[in-house]
């Protein structure tokens, strides 16, 4: 394959085929933890061994995940070579993160993120493995151009990307000498699940949902009109699997980032609507070396992966706040609704809508308002022993096409059952069926949603629907207040 500037990129080389054993450095941090529970889940991953000195990852970050971990560092070279020897692949993530401790420790950050990566890179020619090396958008510095392309300039404006940019230039060259099959992903900001808050070096968007859910005002620095290309792991651990697994190789760096463009005063924004209220601001003077402004062009990543979907911020940060409430010592209750999920929309569940026949329909003044197809939501009540269920359905042109079911709940209202007919304006009715609900009870009404089902989530979010927590079992609960309703007509 030839990539878009004449660079040459491969895929699913003729290297060894499934089942393959796989080395994670960095293994117990943030992202990595996140790859190892994918990796967990994917056919052909035989082993899974983690090399972390646990200088800022957590050991508990893999718990019931099925890997060994081994605690040292990658600067002992013994160690990295009896580890590497016994794997057919290394993803490389292993690094002193963040710009403000580079700054504080140039040194030491030198020492892991270049000499480290020289550890595992001699290891991986010594034993023949495939290597996968994390560097950072850092690597740009302020370079003016956007969003910024593999092909353009480096300047790194501080030590920590300037170890990183060592990182990824041994790598490729690496590659081009001793032939090694490798691969070097600038990572742009990635957020998401066990990304830890509340130490000096924490990245922006857990020390928000940290301040936000302590009731503090977010710290910004600066304007707050510096941009970052946020990218969920979810999303990110994603393409590191694929890569790993089809042993995906490239003599450029790759950005892992899909193009977008958002202000921290935004990001800000994002979250006020996530936790359902204005969420204030504490102004804090520049930091050294942050650059001012970041995004990624995409076009080599989607050429390498072109199945990757990315996971939109709005859901991403539902999620992550989700996740939040969820650790333990959280202030808010987790709760353990019962009860089915929601359909995902797009699934019309047929089986319920030949039920409505001969049921008596009580119709509400039609609510239109989300697009221009006609349709009006009519509501039937059926009790139920031991509960009491509500249930909407939308109709057009005297025919349903999307329901709710819902029931009280000591907690409020619970939806679970909600599913719109393909045919139709989806996000509209399955809007207005919540709207209407919401209208009718005299409770705060509750959704349970699969943190995996983004276009649900999207949909409970414009609704305006905020997340509340989550249940055991590891799902994002999501509340509307109560509003008034308007007086029920025809
Ligand atoms: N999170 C981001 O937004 C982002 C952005 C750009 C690049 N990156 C890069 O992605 C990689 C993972 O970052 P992260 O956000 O998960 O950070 P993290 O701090 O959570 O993970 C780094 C892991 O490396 C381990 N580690 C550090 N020094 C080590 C050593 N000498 N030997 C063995 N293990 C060591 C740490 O204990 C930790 O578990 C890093 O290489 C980082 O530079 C991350």
């Amino acid at each position: 394959m030839t990539g878009p500037v004449g660079s040459t990129v491969h895929s699913a080389s003729a290297g060894k085929a499934w089942p393959v054993k796989i080395v994670v450095t960095g293994g117990a941090g943030f992202i990595g933890a996140n790859l190892c529970a994918e990796l967990a889940t994917r056919p052909g991953v035989e082993r899974l061994t983690v090399l972390d000195d646990l200088s800022t990852g957590d050991e508990g970050n893999l718990s019931g995940v099925d890997v060994e971990l081994i605690r040292s560092s990658i600067l002992d070279a013994g160690v990295v070579h009896r580890v590497v020897g016994a794997a057919d692949a290394v993803v490389h993530l292993a690094a002193r993160p963040s710009v403000p401790r580079s700054v504080a420790d140039p040194m030491a950050s030198h020492h892991v993120n270049a000499t480290g990566t020289m550890h595992v890179l001699e290891a991986c020619r010594e034993h023949g493995a495939y290597l996968v090396a994390a560097s950072s958008s850092s690597v740009y510095g302020d370079a003016p151009a956007l969003p910024k392309h593999e092909e353009l300039p480096t300047r790194p404006r501080s030590p920590y990307a300037a170890s990183k940019l060592a990182t990824e230039a041994y790598v490729l060259a690496y590659g081009a000498t001793y032939r090694m099959p490798v691969l070097a992903f600038r990572f742009f900001n990635v957020y998401g699940e066990l990304q830890p808050a509340g130490h000096a070096y924490a990245a922006v968007v857990p020390t928000f949902i940290d301040a936000a859910l302590r009731g503090l005002p977010l710290p910004v620095y600066g304007d707050g009109r510096q941009t970052r290309d946020f990218t969920y792991v979810g999303s990110v651990v994603e393409v590191l699997a694929d890569a790993v697994l089809r042993r995906v190789e490239c003599d450029r760096p790759v950005n892992l980032a899909f193009g977008s463009r958002t202000s921290i005063v935004d990001l800000a924004g994002e979250l006020s609507v996530v936790f359902g209220r204005t969420l204030d601001i504490a102004w804090q003077s520049e930091r050294a070396g942050d650059v001012r402004d970041s995004q990624a062009a995409d076009g080599l990543l989607r050429e390498l992966f072109p199945d990757v979907s990315p996971v939109p911020l709005a859901v991403g940060l539902v999620r992550t706040v989700a996740w939040f409430h969820g650790r333990p010592g959280s202030a808010v209750t987790v709760v353990s609704p019962t009860g089915p999920d929601v359909v995902p929309l797009g699934e019309m569940a047929s089986e319920l809508l030949p039920a409505l026949a001969g049921v008596e329909l009580r119709a509400f003044r039609a609510t239109a308002d989300y697009d221009d197809e006609p349709w009006q939501i009519e509501n039937f009540v059926r009790p139920l022993p031991g509960k009491t269920e509500l249930s909407l359905v939308a109709m057009v042109a005297g025919a349903p096409v999307g329901f709710l079911v819902a029931s009280r709940r000591p907690e409020g209202v619970h939806v679970h059952r909600l599913a719109v007919d393909p045919g139709h304006r989806r996000e509209g009715i399955a809007a207005g069926l919540l709207t209407r609900l919401v209208a009718e009870t005299d409770g705060t009404v509750t959704v349970v949603c699969h943190p995996d089902n983004t276009p649900a989530l999207d949909l409970y979010l414009r609704a305006g629907f905020r997340t509340v927590g989550a249940t055991e079992a590891g799902k994002v609960l999501l509340a509307m207040p109560q509003r008034r309703a308007e007086p029920a007509g025809v």
